[in-house]
């Protein structure tokens, strides 16, 4: 049992290093157009774009920022497989360009692009991230109507390539049984409102922006276990200090990822090699939380009908039996490549049923088992 994750730090408009119908899922967030931090990155990039910021046309330069992203998209339909899937986590902006002030709608520019393209839109997800800040109202405060309504959120688009995916041969449909997910982690994945807080997004070097502009890790973790099976390949074109990765690494997935900055490789680097201790606490609290969860649905309604196999712990549909999740073992890089090694999840001995009054599997901390 072994994942690979490659990073590539160069710009993402052309992958020729990822082969056509390659990849099952990209999860991404790319600079946010018209976002004042993003700017420089952007006019590096294309002379067209620092020219309309210069002249100070907010319309032209929006435009021309997402010409520029939709190469990335165009490669995106290559290298995905059909039935492979795209998330797109995007903010749209405001701003005030020459007394104008407007919004820029990324998000439905970007829906735009991808129909163009070929691609299937599925249902999205709105993340709400709230802000404390206090001078998060804008324009003129309490005298009509002068104020603006503050953006407090934010988008995942998905999109497809194509029909469902299929999985024909036996070995895939037991792989796909083993990457289910838990009934009440559906519940809450499969809805349309997340809400959870951005993350702290300081940086630490000075050779690079201040801020990492980095999505939470449950974000990409979620998305790559609701969207992908265990052994896929996902793909972050714009990687910064490489959560996606992070999240293929602890759901057993492999990974790519490109980034324009080399300036990132320290960072990368470094939080790849503590994925180990990160990630097992991660699956931990997981399974934790399900034992949790289905200790009080017995309580209330009685023992369920179904029991997973490689966990001796109940869950309420029979789509989840099979459900396997493997801890991380040990990481090396190797000829630039990072390569993950798992290990089963120990059974608990003294167990080989669980019913209500018996929970038993590890908590936290190694040797400590629940009942
Ligand atoms: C919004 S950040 C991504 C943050 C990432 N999701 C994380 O959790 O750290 C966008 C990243 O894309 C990189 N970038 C910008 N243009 C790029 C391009 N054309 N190709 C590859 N990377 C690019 C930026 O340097 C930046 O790190």
């Amino acid at each position: 049992m072994s994942t690979y994750h490659k990073v590539y730090y160069k710009k993402a408009q052309e992958m020729e290093e990822v082969e056509d119908n390659s990849i099952a899922l990209v999860i991404t967030s790319p600079p946010y157009p018209m976002i004042e931090m993003w700017d420089e990155i952007f006019s590096l990039q294309s002379d067209e774009i620092k020219a309309a910021l210069e002249v100070g046309d907010g319309s032209l330069t929006f435009e021309k920022i997402h010409k520029e992203l939709d190469k990335v998209w165009k490669e995106l339909y290559r290298i995905l497989i059909f039935g492979g899937i795209a998330c797109i986590n995007i903010g749209d902006a405001t701003r005030t360009i020459n007394k104008n002030f407007q919004l820029y709608p990324s998000h439905s520019r970007i829906i735009k692009a991808f129909q163009k393209l070929g691609f299937q839109n599925l249902p999205e997800i709105l993340w709400r991230k709230q802000t404390n800040a206090p001078n998060k109202f804008m324009g003129s405060g309490m005298l009509p109507p002068g104020a603006y309504v503050t953006l407090e959120h934010e988008y995942i688009l998905i999109f497809r390539k194509g029909e469902k995916r299929e999985f024909k041969t036996e070995a895939l449909k037991e792989n796909r049984r083993e990457s289910t997910y838990f009934w009440e982690e559906r519940n809450i994945w499969f809805s349309d409102v997340w809400d959870f807080k951005g993350i702290s997004q300081g940086l630490n070097n000075k050779e690079i922006r201040k801020r990492s502009a980095a999505y939470p890790f449950v974000l990409a973790y979620r998305l790559i276990n609701m969207f992908s099976v265990r052994n896929d390949t996902i793909l972050d074109p714009f990687l910064g200090t490489g959560t996606s990765s992070l999240a293929a690494m602890v759901s057993e997935r492999n990974s790519i990822g490109y980034e324009i900055d080399e300036n990132f490789k320290e960072i990368i680097k470094e939080r790849f090699l503590k994925v180990i201790s990160f990630g097992n606490e991660y699956i931990e609290n997981r399974i934790n939380s399900h034992i949790s969860f289905i200790s009080e649905r017995i309580k209330e309604k009685g023992p369920t009908k179904y029991t997973n196999e490689n966990f001796n712990v109940s869950v309420v549909t029979s789509q989840e039996k099979g459900l396997k999740i493997n801890k991380l073992s040990s990481i090396k890089e190797i000829n630039q490549e990072f390569v993950l090694k798992y290990k089963e999840i120990e059974k608990d001995p003294t167990s080989d049923n669980l019913n209500e009054s018996k929970i038993r599997i590890k908590k936290s901390g190694l040797n400590q088992w629940i009942s």
